[in-house]
C-alpha cells in the first residue's frame, strides 16, 4: 500500500465560523454537535481549501454539482459575460436571450429532439414539475417509485422519496400517492419479480407514472441491472404510465454518456436534470416529450407552472459553459475515472476485509463497507486531505463522485489517502 503522510490539520477558524452559524441556523440543517464539518474557503478544479488553509482533493464534486470542476473556466467565462449584460430576466414573460441559447443546446444532448423544457433551480423542483405534468397528462396522481429512491424533499418529491428519515417528520403532510417497488439487484436476479411488482402496484387505479433513477445516488450508488430500464419502459407504455427518469444525480455527463439511461437507449417520457447541469450554479430542468409537455396549458397570460427565477440568466449561462466543457472532451473522462477507481478499489478488497463491494459507473462509484466503518473513513479521509461522503440508507457506501477534471495523478493520490483512511477506520 502506498504510504500517505498525515499532515497537521487545523480547525480553529472552522470552529469559530460554525459556532457563529449555529446561533443563527435552524438546528436540523447542519451537524453542529460533532467536530466533523469544515468551512470551505475556495475551490478550483478538484482542489479545495478551507478557512484554516487545509487543502483537500475533492471526491464529491460537492453533492455532484461541480462535475466539470470547481470554477471551470468555461463556466466562469460564460457567467462573467452574462453578468456584464443581464443578471435577472423575466423568464416566462420577457425571457433572457441566454435561455433560448441554453435550451437549444441542451435538447441536442437528449435521446429525442422533441423534448420540451421547464427550467427551475433545484433537482426537487424538476421532480415537482415532472409529477405535476404526469398527473395532469394522465389524470392519475399515483406514482410508483423504488426502495432507496431519493427524488428531493419538497412536498411532491417527498412523496416518492423512500428513506423514512426524510418522511417521518412530515408524515402528516404525505398523501400516500407514492408506492414503492423493490429496486432490482445489480445482477438482475430479481428484475422479473420487480417488474411484476410494478404491474401489481399499477393496478391501483390512481397510478399514472413511474419514476426511476437509472443509477441510485443517495440510495447508495446502485446501478440498475442491464435490460431493466428498457423493460420498465416497455411495461410503462403497456400500462399507460408516464416514465420519469430522474437523472438529477446520474445525468449531465457523470457516467460516460450524457444521461445514464443513454447506455441502454432509454427514451423516457420525462427526464429530470439538476446538480451538474449548472456547474455549481443552481439550475434544473424538467424535459418532457410533447404529449406530456402539452398536457398543461397556460391560462390566458399566466403560466401555471413557473417561478420568479425560471430560466435565470446566470444559471443558463453556466449551463452553456457546462455543455461546452463536456462537448470539448471532458465528457469522455468519466469512463476512465470509473475504470481507475474500480481497478484500485477492487484490488483493496484483498487487503481490507471491510470492503464488501465496489460498484457504479463513470464518475459515480460506490465502495460498500461493513456497518459503521464508512463514517469513520470519511473523518479519517478529511484529516488526510480528501473530501468524500457516504450514501445509502445505512450510510455504509463511500460515494466517489469526483469532478471530471481530476487528473489521474490527483485521483491516485486521493485513492492512496482513502485506502489509508480505510485501513485506520477498520482497525
Ligand atoms: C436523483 C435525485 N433527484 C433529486 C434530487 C434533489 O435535488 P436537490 O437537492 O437539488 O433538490 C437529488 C438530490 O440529491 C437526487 O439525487
Amino acid at each position: 500500500m502506498a504510504k500517505t503522510q498525515e499532515r497537521p490539520f487545523r480547525r480553529t477558524r472552522s470552529r469559530t465560523t460554525l459556532r457563529a452559524l449555529s446561533a443563527v441556523e435552524a438546528p436540523q440543517v447542519m451537524d453542529f454537535d460533532s467536530d466533523f464539518p469544515i468551512v470551505i474557503e475556495r475551490a478550483t478544479g478538484a482542489r479545495v481549501v478551507d478557512v484554516d488553509g487545509n487543502r483537500y482533493l475533492d471526491l464529491t464534486s460537492f453533492f455532484g454539482a461541480a462535475l466539470v470542476g470547481h470554477r471551470n473556466p468555461r463556466v466562469v467565462a460564460s457567467i462573467r459575460a452574462q453578468m456584464g449584460r443581464l443578471l435577472h430576466g423575466m423568464g416566462d414573460v420577457h425571457p433572457p436571450a441566454v435561455k433560448a441559447r441554453f435550451l437549444s443546446r441542451l435538447v441536442r444532448h437528449l435521446p429525442a429532439p422533441d423534448y420540451r423544457a421547464v427550467l427551475s433551480l433545484n433537482g426537487a423542483d424538476a421532480v415537482e414539475c415532472a409529477l405535476k405534468f404526469a398527473a395532469a397528462a394522465t389524470g392519475r396522481p399515483g406514482v410508483i417509485a423504488f426502495h432507496g429512491a431519493y427524488h428531493g424533499l419538497t412536498a411532491g418529491a417527498l412523496e416518492v422519496t423512500w428513506n423514512p428519515i426524510f418522511r417521518q417528520p412530515f408524515e402528516a403532510t404525505l398523501s400516500g400517492r407514492g408506492r414503492f417497488a423493490a429496486f432490482p439487484a445489480s445482477d438482475g436476479s430479481d428484475a422479473a419479480a420487480v417488474l411484476q411488482q410494478v404491474r401489481d402496484l399499477a393496478r391501483a387505479g390512481d397510478v399514472g407514472a413511474v419514476i426511476v433513477e437509472p443509477i441510485q445516488g443517495r440510495g447508495g450508488i446502485r446501478v440498475s441491472p442491464p435490460g431493466f430500464l428498457p423493460a420498465l419502459s416497455v411495461l410503462a407504455a403497456d400500462l399507460g404510465l408516464v416514465l420519469i427518469a430522474d437523472e438529477v444525480y446520474s445525468g449531465a455527463g457523470r457516467t460516460g454518456t450524457f444521461l445514464a439511461g443513454d447506455a441502454e437507449g432509454l427514451v423516457p417520457d420525462i427526464v429530470c436534470l439538476g446538480k451538474a447541469l449548472g456547474g455549481g450554479l443552481p439550475i434544473s430542468a424538467c424535459l418532457m416529450r410533447p404529449p406530456i409537455a402539452s398536457a398543461v396549458r397556460g391560462a390566458g397570460h399566466e403560466a401555471v407552472h413557473t417561478s420568479t427565477f425560471l430560466g435565470h440568466p446566470l444559471g443558463c449561462a453556466a449551463g452553456i459553459g457546462v455543455l461546452q466543457a463536456l462537448d470539448r472532451g471532458l465528457g469522455a473522462r468519466a469512463g476512465a475515472i470509473g475504470d481507475r477507481i474500480r481497478a484500485r478499489a477492487t484490488s483493496w478488497q484483498h487487503r481490507h476485509a471491510c470492503i464488501r463491494e465496489v460498484r457504479g459507473r463513470g464518475a459515480m462509484m460506490g465502495i460498500v463497507l461493513d456497518a459503521g466503518v464508512a463514517a469513520k473513513v470519511v473523518q479519517a479521509a478529511l484529516r488526510r486531505g480528501v473530501l468524500v461522503l457516504t450514501e445509502g440508507p445505512r450510510a455504509d457506501v463511500l460515494a466517489l463522485t469526483p469532478p471530471l477534471v481530476l487528473a489521474d495523478r490527483e485521483l491516485d493520490r486521493a485513492l492512496d489517502r482513502l485506502e489509508s483512511a480505510i485501513e485506520e477506520a477498520a482497525r
